[in-house]
Formats: structure tokens, sequence, C-alpha cells
């Protein structure tokens, strides 16, 4: 459920008209609901209890400090993959004894900078990773705590893109070298060992291949006590699936995924961590734009955008599903027609959707792509010179911008001149 519906004939965020937002901000932009990640990030709390648990709010699938200090009030951890994730997570008031640091490159700078700032533990990925690690915590002369991310060998079921617990992908260690691994991990000197790390995939839309992964990490928790490491953590990543296409789509919810947790490692008296980034942030957020023409072509019809790949990449990149809907809402049973929707970037495949049964839409008229809070605003760039789209937060009748367009002067100022020219 989300807080993305018609009153009076309107599309609203919560309690704030879309047509308001767009005559403040402009086209295209996002905009997210602030109760619709609070009661995502509550609903993962909920199924996870009372077993101990964070929830680390994966940030890279939205990342806006605004949207993680909404989080971060309510008490969630933080899950980050970068130096710049870390700075998004302390500038958002996350404690670093809530902010895990994943990801298979992180560099020597990046675990000083985590190291210093505070952070609860490392995921690693690799033993020349672990042994980098030690270095520059002794260098520190302090402990890193760590988890070592397992490849479980499982099929997660997903776009190939977002596939990670195969093991001919190129996360985690094949678990089957846990133990190898574990003991190397605890005789170096600047680690300490705290638990177990594991994530397959994002968008998994069945609980099966979690509950293979899961039951082996259950395992190797027996196994690496019995070696005498002491596993007090498991974190399970993220990856639960959202309904992209309303009409069709009905992956599980937390209460499932969160009952499988405690069916599956329950019994371990390990503390919980999750790193839901999607389900937190995927129905939270919406692409606003404006048709600029309809366009007649051969045989269809080109509903064309101010909005392109470079603001929304996923339909691009993955072949991705957004429902789009209309923001003022098409009286009952009037009549549809065939979009190709697009944007004005200048290759074919900016391409939102092909044949897309929609209502009549005409010049001017405002458009919004459904499930575009997670994995959209992060990964837009400025192909051909469009500016960042702007980002509003809406929380009950209220708005703000929290990252604003930039100027064409403030894209141009980047480039600079060498002396020569
Ligand atoms: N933890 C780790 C280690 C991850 O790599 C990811 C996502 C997550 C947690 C969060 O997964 P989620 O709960 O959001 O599924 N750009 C793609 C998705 C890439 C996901 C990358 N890793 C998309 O637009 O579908």
């Amino acid at each position: 459920m989300d807080h993305f519906l018609y009153h009076n004939g309107t599309l609203h965020a919560e309690d704030v008209a879309i047509p308001d937002i767009a005559a403040v901000v402009g086209t295209p932009f996002y905009v997210y609901s602030t109760a619709t990640l609070s009661r995502h990030y509550r609903l993962f709390t909920e199924a996870l209890s009372p077993l101990p648990h964070l929830v680390c709010f994966a940030i890279k699938s939205l990342s806006n400090v605004a949207v993680l200090k909404t989080l971060g009030n309510l008490g969630a951890g933080m899950d980050v993959v970068s130096a710049g994730e870390y700075l998004r997570a302390k500038a958002a008031g996350v404690p670093g004894d809530r902010i895990v640091f994943s990801g298979v490159g992180k560099t020597r700078e990046e675990m000083r900078l985590a190291l210093t700032g505070g952070i609860r533990q490392f995921n690693v990925e690799s033993e020349p990773e672990m042994r980098a690690l030690s270095e520059v915590a002794t260098s520190l002369g302090v402990t890193a705590p760590i988890a070592v991310r397992v490849n479980p060998d499982v099929d997660a079921r997903t776009h190939e893109k977002i596939a990670t617990g195969k093991k001919e992908n190129k996360f985690g260690i094949p678990i089957a070298r846990a133990s190898e691994v574990y003991a190397e991990a605890a005789r170096l000197p600047g680690l300490q060992v705290v638990g177990i790390d594991v994530h397959i995939g994002s968008q998994l839309t069945e609980l099966e291949p979690f509950e293979q992964a899961y039951l082996k990490v259950a395992d190797l928790t027996r196994r690496l006590r019995a070696e005498g490491h002491a596993i007090t953590r498991l974190d399970l990543g993220g990856g639960l699936g959202i309904p992209y296409a309303r009409s069709n789509e009905a992956p599980p919810l937390p209460t499932d995924y969160g009952a499988l947790i405690k069916r599956t490692v329950g019994d371990l008296g390990c503390e919980i961590e999750i790193e839901p980034g999607r389900l937190i942030s995927g129905n939270a957020g919406l692409l606003v734009a404006r048709v600029v023409y309809v366009k007649n072509g051969e045989g269809r019809d080109f509903l064309i955008l101010d909005a392109a790949m470079n603001d929304l990449v996923r339909p691009s990149m993955y072949g991705a599903h957004h429902d789009i809907v209309p923001v003022a809402e098409p009286p009952v049973a009037s009549p549809t027609q065939e979009f190709d929707v697009v944007g004005p970037v200048c290759e074919t495949g900016d391409t939102f959707a092909k044949g897309r049964d929609l209502p009549l839409l005409a010049e001017g008229d405002l458009v919004a792509f459904r499930s575009a809070g997670a994995y959209g605003a992060v990964m837009a760039s400025e192909y051909n010179t469009r500016p960042l789209v702007p980002e509003v937060l809406v929380n009950g009748d209220q708005f703000a911008v929290i990252r604003a367009r930039p100027s064409f002067d403030e894209i141009l100022n980047r480039d600079t001149i060498p002396p020569w020219l």
C-alpha cells in the first residue's frame, strides 16, 4: 500500500495535489511519501519482532539525506556501499553503530573513513579485502568488526543483472570455503568476527530462494560456532520484491518474509540484520512528467514526455515495467488508447513502454510513473545535458524540495577549460 491516491479527481501524494508541486518545481520531478517510507520500514521491524534485529536501509536504492533522516529518526540502520553513502548516512544523523558497510571493492580510504567515523560492521567479500581491512585497522590501533559475505550458490530467480547469489557472480566467498576463510579472519590481528552476511539478489518475488540461502547460513552458523567462532549476528541482505504492475503481481509480504527468517534462523540466538532497499523506497516514490507532444507515427502513437531514460533508466536498462498513470483521474469507463511512451533523448532505447494502454492524453497533461522511488533518482544521469531531476518530500499536507534542480550555469561551471585553450 502507498499514499499516492486520487482525491477529487487528482492524484495526490498524501494530502498534497501533484499539480501543486509541479507548479512550484516544474517537471519532471521525483516525489516521495514520508508515510509510505515509514510504513514500509515499520512492516519489517514488526515482522522481525521479537527477535533482536536491525533493519538497515539499503541507501543505494534512494540516498537523499532527507529520506535517510526520515528513516534514521525511526531507528533504522543503514547499509552503505561507498564513502559517499557512508557520509550521507552520517549527514542524516545516523550513528556509526547503526551503519553496515557492504560492497566488493572497498578501498583502504573507505575503510579508514568508516573506522574513524564509527561502524557497526564491515561485510567483507574476499580474502584480499579482509587482509587490507586488518592492516588498516591495525594501523589505526582499532579492531574492525566483520561479517564475511558468503555466496550460497542459490538461484534468486530474478533478472540476471541483479542476481548476486550464484557461484558465477562476483559476490562473496564460496560457502564451501567458509571454514578456511573464517579461520584466517580469526588469525588476522585487526579483525573481530561478529557474524555472517548473505545477499542473493534484488526484486525477488518468491520466498524459496531466501529459504534455501538462509538454511545454508543456519548450518554454517552451527559449523563455525563448533569451530570456535563467536557468531552473534546474521546479516540476511535485502532483495524482497515489490509489485510493479498493480494488476497482476503479488510478491510475498514482509510478514511472510519475517516468518521465514524466524523459521530458518530464529533459533540461533543471533541478532538479525536485514538490508531492504526497494521494498522501503520503491512504492514510496513517483516520477512525475509532462506530455510534451503526442505524435502520430506509422501505425503507432508516441507519447513524448519531458522525462527520459537519464531520469529513470530501469525500463531501458532492465526492460523493467513501471505503471504510468495520468495525474488527472480519468472518468470511469473512459476510452483508452495504446501509446509508445518515450522521452526526448536521442536513442531508441529511450522508451519507457511500448503499446501501453492509457487514457486519452494530450499535450501538457501530467503523468506519474509509479514505483519509482527505488533505483530512480539515484541512477539518474545528465546524459544529453539534461539537469538531474529535483526531489520533493511530502509529509501530510506539507512538501519540501529536498534536492533542487541544478541550473544550467551550475552544470556548465563544473567543466573547466585547460590553459592551452
Ligand atoms: N544489500 C546488498 C548487499 C545489495 O547489493 C542490495 C542491492 C541490497 C541490499 C538491496 O536490495 P533491495 O532490497 O533493494 O532489492 N538497480 C537495480 C537493483 C540493484 C540492486 C543492487 N543491490 C534495479 O533498478 O532493479
